[in-house]
């Protein structure tokens, strides 16, 4: 696992930007809750990380596609799952494994 942030940096900056193994991921904030998923967008790579959150749904910015940070689910495309990775906090640290 890879320390991507602190949950400091989490509540007060928004979501995180990292790579982990060479893989660019996002940290959100979800119900007090770190979720890692992929950086890009699964329709067409818009940038994840600029997208809005209501609840636990995520609204890319590009064409407004929306998917479920909990379950990975997209509601305009169930074949259409994000990849989500294992996340560990320690104290304020947040671990990411891909
Ligand atoms: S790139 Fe995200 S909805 Fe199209």
């Amino acid at each position: 696992m890879e320390k991507v942030g602190t949950m400091g940096e989490l509540k007060s900056d928004g979501p995180l930007k990292a790579k982990v193994d060479g893989k660019a991921i996002i940290v959100f904030l979800v119900n007090d809750a770190p979720i890692a998923t992929q950086a890009r967008c699964p329709h067409a790579h818009g940038p994840l990380h600029e997208g809005e959150i209501c609840d636990t749904v995520l609204t890319c910015v590009w064409h407004g596609w929306s998917f479920d940070l909990v379950s990975g689910q997209c509601e305009e495309d169930p074949d259409m799952v994000l990849e989500r990775y294992d996340v560990k906090v320690e104290g304020e640290d947040i671990f990411v494994s891909v």
